[in-house]
């Protein structure tokens, strides 16, 4: 599974790409299976279906625990470092992490779930919320991990879309020097939904939260009642693994499928390979399990791997803005991955944060979820990995399950801000907006991906004709990734940013007609209009042009109560960087925003705003210009 030089990287790709069935089987083989499967692969990107390692039969945890449990029951699985650095850190092995996730899926049994219900998990960075996730696989539920930075009406919005039956939260949560109510903004949740019957506390905070009797649960009190054996469920490889919501350019958030055999196989073969992961080395990866990176790159990969690997409860900043690098010093850390935000924000804080802090058992660094800019690529070369240790440049998505393209660290030659080279499996093309291949290199158009690979999404939940509009209409027989790249004069990748109206704010991504919604449920809001703009820190900030009913006449006062709002229905990381109140907005005679000119006013660049004679009403885009103090 493991490639370890650039011949045998070629090798693999070349053979990834001619026989991927006879490919995916040899890595595959590596894994606990219950069954082995019949066919390793059968697809149709037209009328879009795929299905790998068909009548395959495995459960996730056994990969990821039984067999580590096993051979190595007292190597750490993970090492918890708390939000607050005087607090202990705590070691879970293999083995104590296997009892953990036995035991808690006893009480999820106890509580009524079954293979196949859904699960909501609204939980802070405590090894709990791993444990949960590991234990709806154990029985086959499918886990919804919300990220806790979410309001209360989109939590119940992901459990309605869903139908959850459980809920696993904590009292409270501690992030920095800030405490966050957690039961309590589920409580406001589940106001309005009817699929909950149990919600299982663990205690964080100990803060006061009310527990409604025969629905409301303590962690604590429920696993003393439970056995610590729990017999992993058999699950088809095409069960549904986990739904993971995110963010499109309509609508509301989707969620994303990913079944269980192919995710596996993907999330664990590009660990290894991207980061050269080697027994015994120390892994530290800062994202939250409540997105995709912290799915397949604190739980599933690095566990099924056997790897050891650093959670971290806090905020970079906490209690200075040497936290990364303080975590780094303390468990020897030999492979850090972390996002360009977090990387352009520390920078600014300067050396006396990192410059006494050892830094010589990194190797590796990772960098992901947005385009890491060169100044940034550059310090994070310089400063933190002293010019020794190679940056992985990871591109990929929700939806890809795991990483598409990126250097394998020390085989691929990188370059600042290119993602690189395709994993084995891989089959990118870049078409022009009429769907056409372009060929060659030195050339720029929209990233589509012609052959799919093992932890491609499956469906989108409960809206499969959805999975196909997004992702299979665009260009036929291709899947569609919403990203525009460049291909070098040698091949290499460079991803451009997202060619739809989604923005990537800190890593995070965030569709526009969602915040839009948020805005216009705003009172005396008539019509609203978001895009993205260049952030110094973020990477994009999101600039909102706001039409009320009359102008406000304390309008700071307004924005303030603009942003309450869209905290209140989306959640604090979709609240705008910048409102501009307009009278009216830039459209076309048929009604369509032109969003271009929007786009350009919030760049603060409007010498060139091409041809604006379609436009209904031309005077307005002056009147944006004067508005924007430009
Ligand atoms: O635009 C790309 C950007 O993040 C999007 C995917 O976001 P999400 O599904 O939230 O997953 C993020 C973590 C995998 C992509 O469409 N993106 C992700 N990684 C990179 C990136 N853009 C440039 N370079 C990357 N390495």
């Amino acid at each position: 599974m493991r490639i370890k030089t650039k011949e045998e990287y070629d090798k693999a790709y070349k053979e990834s790409v001619e026989d991927p069935e006879g490919f995916w089987a040899g890595v595959a083989q590596e894994f606990v299976w219950k069954k082995p499967w019949k066919k390793v692969l059968e697809w149709d990107f037209n009328d879009y279906d795929v299905k790998w390692f068909k009548g395959g039969k495995l459960n996730i945890t056994e990969s990821c625990l039984d067999r580590h449990a096993a051979t190595k029951p007292n190597q750490p699985a993970i090492i918890w470092e708390p939000n607050d650095d005087s607090e202990e850190a705590i070691t879970l092995t293999y083995s104590v992490l296997l009892d953990r996730v036995s035991r808690f899926a006893n009480v999820l049994k106890k509580n009524g779930i079954v293979k196949g219900d859904r699960v909501c998990i609204y939980m802070p960075m405590i090894p709990e919320l791993a444990i949960a996730v590991l234990a709806c696989a154990r029985l086959g539920a499918i886990h919804s991990v919300v990220f806790g930075g979410f309001s209360a009406r989109a939590i119940a919005d992901r459990i309605n879309d869903s139908a959850c039956k459980v809920v696993i939260t904590t009292d409270g949560a501690v992030r920095g020097n800030k405490h966050i109510p957690m039961k309590e903004t589920v409580d406001d949740a589940l106001v309005s939904c009817t699929s909950v019957e149990k919600v299982i506390v663990a205690t964080r905070t100990r803060t006061p939260v009310s527990m409604i009797k025969g629905r409301d649960v303590w962690w604590e009190e429920e696993v003393k009642h439970v056995s610590g054996d729990c017999p992993a469920e058999e699950m088809d490889a095409e069960d549904p693994l986990f739904i993971l919501y995110t963010s499109g350019s309509t609508g509301k958030p989707k969620g994303v499928v990913h079944t269980c055999g192919g995710y596996m196989v993907y999330a664990t073969y590009t660990f290894q390979n991207v980061f050269q992961y080697d027994p015994g080395d120390v892994y530290f990866c800062t994202a939250d399990i409540g997105w995709i990176t912290g799915h397949s790159y604190i739980v599933y990969g690095p566990l099924a791997a056997g790897a050891i690997s650093v959670m971290f409860e806090g905020v970079p900043t906490y209690p200075d803005a040497g936290r990364f690098w303080d975590i780094i010093d303390k468990h020897k850390v030999n492979i850090f991955y972390t996002a360009p935000t977090a990387i352009r924000s520390l920078m600014g804080f300067g050396p006396e944060y990192y410059k006494d802090k050892d830094l010589s058992s990194l190797k590796v660094l990772g960098s992901v979820g947005e385009p890491i800019n060169e100044e940034a690529w550059h310090w994070y070369n310089d400063e933190i990995g002293k010019g020794k240790c190679p940056i992985v440049d990871t591109w990929w998505q929700t939806e890809t399950g795991g990483i598409m393209i990126s250097p394998l660290a020390n085989i691929t030659k990188t370059i600042p801000s290119f993602a690189t080279l395709p994993l084995p499996g891989i089959q990118p093309v870049l078409v022009d907006d009429q769907g056409n291949e372009i060929t060659g290199n030195g050339v720029n158009g929209n990233l589509c991906i012609k052959f799919p690979w093992p932890s491609i999404i499956r469906t989108t939940w409960g809206d499969h004709q959805r999975c196909k509009d997004t992702y299979f209409s665009a260009y036929k027989g291709m899947y569609f990734t919403g990203d525009g790249c460049q291909r070098d004069e040698n091949g290499y990748y460079k991803i451009t940013g997202r060619v739809d109206d989604v923005i990537n704010v800190s890593g995070h991504r965030i569709g526009t007609a969602e915040v839009e919604n948020a805005l216009n449920m705003h009172t005396g809001v008539v019509e609203s209009a978001v895009v993205g703009f260049p952030h110094d820190i973020k990477g994009q900030g999101i600039y909102a042009y706001i039409i009320c009913e009359e102008m406000p006449s304390d309008p700071e006062m307004t924005k303030k109560d603009i942003l309450m709002t869209v905290s209140r229905i989306i959640g604090p990381i979709a609240k705008p960087d910048q409102i501009q109140f307009v009278t009216g907005l830039p459209k076309t005679r048929s009604g369509k925003i032109m969003r271009r000119i929007l786009r350009k006013v919030a760049e603060k660049d409007v010498s060139n705003l091409g041809d604006i004679s379609t436009l209904l009403d031309p005077g307005v885009v002056d009147e944006i210009i004067k508005g924007a103090g430009l």
